[in-house]
């Protein structure tokens, strides 16, 4: 069954961990992450953007899926279900579809008005059982089309957003989804702890963890961050992985054409990408 992020986030903060969210795309990456975070007895967040949801034929589809896995795959580390840089209109359609949880990402908005958004949110997430996070200061790179140039949030709005009831924060950091380009400055952990200092228990949130140095992931893990969020990772794994098969010749021996064999050694890609960074999260062994 579907939990909310909630009591994972509070339970890795208190113990110095991080759990991964690990967006999906498909029936593959979905099984791949399910299937290692029960071998390795860890907590998972599986995340979907807007975009993957639409790929996916819609929030209802995704929710059938992960639900039947997680019953026919039997799992039993706890997984939530989280919409990711949600849109107003996008969160009140996964709490209908069934989702666990949901990112209103309303770091565009004047602050003003990402308080009251969010506000009305954390209403209707309370009322389903079901745990959001905020952002605020917008993450740069570029996700679903929309490029944001990875400030610095202001740690005061991130206290303010903090104070309204949410379950957990992303703040930018100089952090961007993506790869990071040559010549990127860093994470900036003096902006980081000047939020921690002011939000005190409350979890969190990384996003763009692709291409970040595990130092500076420790480092982000001892400030408080217990949630970071690992997309391109996994697909740039699974590409390499069936590029050389394909390259190899593989899709032309036999019946490696047949999707099962195709795209199983992307699939293995998935698996131990997602291996690697639950290990240096510290979340093996946490469910
Ligand atoms: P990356 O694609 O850089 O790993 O970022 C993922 C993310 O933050 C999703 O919200």
């Amino acid at each position: 069954m579907l939990v909310s992020a909630t009591e994972m986030l509070k339970k890795a903060k208190a113990g110095h961990y991080a759990v991964g969210q690990f967006n999906i795309n498909n029936l593959e990456w979905t099984k791949a992450i399910l299937l290692t975070a029960q071998e390795l007895n860890s907590p998972v967040i599986l995340g979907v953007s807007e975009g993957a949801g639409k790929y996916m034929a819609g929030y209802k589809t995704v929710v059938g899926m992960v639900n039947g896995m997680l019953e026919e795959l039997k799992i039993t580390v706890p997984v939530a279900l989280h919409l990711d840089h949600g849109s107003y209109e996008g969160c009140l359609k996964c709490v209908e579809a069934g989702f666990s949880s949901i990112m209103f990402d309303g770091s565009h908005y004047p602050i003003e008005e990402n308080v009251a958004k969010t506000k009305e949110l954390v209403k209707i997430t309370r009322e389903h059982g079901m745990s959001l996070e905020a952002e605020v200061g917008s993450i740069g790179g570029e996700e679903d089309g929309v490029i944001g140039m990875g400030e610095c949030a202001d740690p005061n709005e991130c206290k303010m957003i903090a104070d309204l009831g949410i379950d957990f924060l992303a703040a930018g950091i100089g952090n961007i989804h993506g790869k990071y380009p040559a010549n990127w400055k860093g994470l900036s952990f003096e902006t980081l702890d000047a939020i921690q200092q002011l939000t005190g228990d409350m979890p969190l949130v990384l996003h763009g963890g692709t291409g970040i140095p595990t130092d500076m992931i420790k480092k982000a893990i001892d400030l408080g961050v217990s949630k970071i969020n690992v997309n391109t990772e996994c697909q740039l794994s699974f590409a390499a992985a069936t590029r050389k098969y394909i390259e190899e010749g593989k899709d032309q021996q036999g019946k490696g054409y047949d999707p099962r064999k195709l795209l199983a050694p992307g699939f293995d890609a998935i698996k131990a990408t997602v291996k690697e960074k639950m290990e240096i999260f510290g979340s093996v062994g946490k469910a």
